[in-house]
């Protein structure tokens, strides 16, 4: 597989083509950002992390019978994944209330939450991914009636299989978001499933262990991510 030229630039990915038309490259790097972009770092071994921590989880989603868009970690910080049409929605199931939602409702962090919230958030970094609803991304053709039905139905799917997965090692898993698009007329899971994207606490101490390490300046940030990855059974490589 032959990488070509870079497609797009995200705040912590880059896209590259290949030479196979329905396959790109995703590459993980090391830069962080928290806030809209407002936060900035270059982590050491973040890239190499969340992109093997990734390819775990896409892997037992797989096995569970999710479509997802990863076809094979090609290198430390390097993916292959089906090139697909994204859909510019960002689906949230919670757990336990935290983040966005504790501040919104002036709910207490730490609230289980039953059952389950399913939140929708449109993808626009400029007006800071407003949350939405099923009529609006309907009205606006964010994503059809169709699609929004199979995207709810997946994340929860995803809840199931992760809730489980995490408990094992011995974490709750709080909150995450969720990307989809479009490959050969299917939804299938996109973007990326890391500790940049979802709220892991340890079950007992209640420890954060995700990225709120950064946006919340504790420190310690990748050193989480890993203690994570090996409670979960993931071997990460030396560096
Ligand atoms: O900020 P909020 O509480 O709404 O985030 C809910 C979950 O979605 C968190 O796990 C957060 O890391 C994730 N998220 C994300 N990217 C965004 C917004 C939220 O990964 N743009």
């Amino acid at each position: 597989m032959e990488k070509r030229q870079e497609l797009y630039a995200g705040k912590a990915k880059s896209v590259y083509t290949t030479d196979a038309a329905d396959r790109l490259v995703l590459e993980f790097r090391d830069d962080t950002s928290a806030f809209d972009g407002k936060r900035k770092q270059a982590l050491e071994r973040k890239g190499m992390v969340n992109n093997v921590f990734n390819a775990f989880i896409m892997e037992r989603l797989e096995d569970a019978g999710i479509p997802t868009h990863f076809d094979k970690r090609l290198s430390a910080t390097e993916s292959l994944v089906k090139k697909m049409d994204m859909i510019p929605v960002e689906c949230v199931v919670r757990n336990v209330a935290a983040g966005g939602l504790v501040k919104r409702l002036g709910v207490e962090e730490g609230t289980a939450l039953n059952p389950p919230t399913f939140e929708l958030f449109l993808k626009d970094d400029e007006r800071g991914d407003p949350m939405i609803n099923e009529s609006l991304a309907e009205t606006f053709g964010w994503a059809t009636p169709e699609q929004l039905t199979r995207m709810k139905a997946l994340t929860f799917k995803v809840n199931h299989v992760l809730k489980q997965l995490f408990a094992e090692g011995h974490l709750l898993l709080v909150d995450y978001k969720l990307e989809f698009g479009i490959h050969e007329g299917q939804v299938i899971l996109g973007d990326e499933f890391s500790p940049d994207g979802c709220r892991l606490w340890d079950a007992d101490t209640r420890e954060k262990l995700d990225k709120d390490r950064f946006r919340q300046g504790l420190g310690g940030v990748i050193e989480a991510y890993e203690e994570v990855g090996r409670r979960i059974g993931i071997t990460f490589p030396e560096a």
